[in-house]
């Protein structure tokens, strides 16, 4: 299992204990720094690689999951990002997202548009207006899809997708 742009390691307690091998990517020094504390202190095997997603230093066809959570916002090229997950996933793996994403809601897009500038520099590079959905689906086959709300969070970034995806048909 891999999750890409881990930061600070927040979904460290969600991963089950007896999992092999998790692999945790993280380019920013400060937080990778974090991530490794936090890893050893959690219990879970694993190991903390400094890459982006467009780059990862894992072989062709070696990973069952990939798990991305409020990330592809923020990698600069996302597309780039996808193709890679696509590689590094076996036949039979699947991608685990949470996103949030633009609004397909017009009152809504219009204020993301409007802000996205602000937003961006703001918050360290995140675009509140990708289509991520749409990016993913040209890379990979979406088998499940939620529609959610980020409650708590300003309107902007608050329309979520929750789902999962195949790189073959499901
Ligand atoms: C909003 S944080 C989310 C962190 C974590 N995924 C979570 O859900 O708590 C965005 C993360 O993307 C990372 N990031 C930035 N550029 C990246 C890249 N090229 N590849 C992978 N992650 C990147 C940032 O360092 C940061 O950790």
């Amino acid at each position: 299992m891999l999750e890409i742009g881990a930061g600070t390691g927040l979904n460290l307690a969600h991963y089950p204990g007896e999992l092999e091998e998790l692999l945790l990517t993280e380019p920013v020094d400060p937080m990778a720094r974090r991530l490794e504390s936090r890893l050893r202190r959690s219990g879970v095997p694993g190991r903390v690689l400094r890459a982006g997603a467009e780059a990862l230093p894992v072989a062709t066809d070696s990973i069952d999951t990939v798990v991305a959570t409020m990330v592809l916002c923020t990698v600069p090229d996302p597309e780039a990002a996808l193709a890679e997950i696509r590689r590094v996933l076996r036949p039979d793996g699947r991608l685990l997202f949470c996103e949030h994403v633009r609004s397909d809601k017009h009152g809504l897009s219009r204020w993301q548009e409007r802000l996205a500038g602000p937003w961006e520099a703001f918050a360290d590079g995140c675009r509140c207006t990708q289509d991520t959905l749409g990016m993913i689906e040209r890379a990979l086959h979406i088998e499940r899809l939620e529609h959610e709300e980020w409650r708590g969070m300003p309107s902007l970034v608050r329309p979520l997708i929750v789902g999962a995806a195949r790189v073959h048909r499901p």
